[in-house]
């Protein structure tokens, strides 16, 4: 790892780690915003960085176990002074396991996961029934999920899980999809993106 990651992992970011924090961590109350989106898998960090830069009255919490990512991300948010980031350095299960206030978060955002292509390969996948069940609960009543993937397969293993849960409704309205490294990558390659969009429903 070069001096200028090693640095920024040592000095930036511990400042915005949330698992030494009392559980459960109301993030709202943390980052003093009424409205918390998760980037869950953040990688390079350039969504939440984008994201937080541009919408300050958001808080955002990027998670992911990519040590380089939450190197770039934690050096942009010292270097921009931004005050409405927090990372966990590790597995977003592990958030998603009790660590947050219960309905807590206004959106949850799944950027191009890992598609895990082969199918003996498929249970890897981030996106399966039981992590979409902690998502609702952490998530407001009409809170929402956003998933892209530019793997037709994955999108097709999402749509069915995320139709199957009777505490969602698919939201069709437009989301200008963020331009993460990832998204960069599938357009270079031509890949087909798609994106879709739950709300958890009031009354589940
Ligand atoms: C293909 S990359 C996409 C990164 C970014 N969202 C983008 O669009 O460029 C998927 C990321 O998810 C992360 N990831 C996969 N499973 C994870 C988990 N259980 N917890 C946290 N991060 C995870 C990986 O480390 C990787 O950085």
């Amino acid at each position: 790892m070069s001096a200028k990651r090693e640095f920024a992992l040592k000095q930036y970011l511990p400042h915005l780690e949330i698992s030494q924090l009392e559980r459960p961590i109301d993030l709202c109350h943390v980052l003093a915003r009424d409205e918390i989106v998760i980037d869950l898998g953040s990688g390079m960090g350039d969504h939440t960085t984008q994201l937080a830069a541009d919408n300050t009255h958001l808080g955002v919490l990027a998670i992911d176990v990519h040590t380089v990512g939450l190197c770039e991300l934690s050096e942009f948010v010292a270097i921009n002074k931004l005050e409405n980031v927090r990372t966990h350095h590790g597995d977003g299960l592990d958030v998603l396991n009790g660590w947050l206030l219960p309905e807590s978060i206004s959106e949850v955002h799944i950027l191009f996961p890992d598609p895990w292509p082969k199918a003996r390969h498929h249970k890897r996948r981030l996106l399966q029934p039981n992590v979409v069940e902690k998502i609702i609960q952490v998530l407001r009543p009409g809170g929402v999920l956003r998933f892209v993937t530019d793997d037709a397969n994955y999108y097709e293993h999402a749509m069915e899980i995320l139709c199957a849960n009777q505490s969602l409704i698919q939201d069709a309205s437009a989301w200008d999809v963020p331009l993460t490294t990832y998204h960069r990558r599938a357009l270079r390659l031509g890949n087909v993106i798609n994106s879709i969009s739950f709300r958890k429903l009031a009354s589940s």
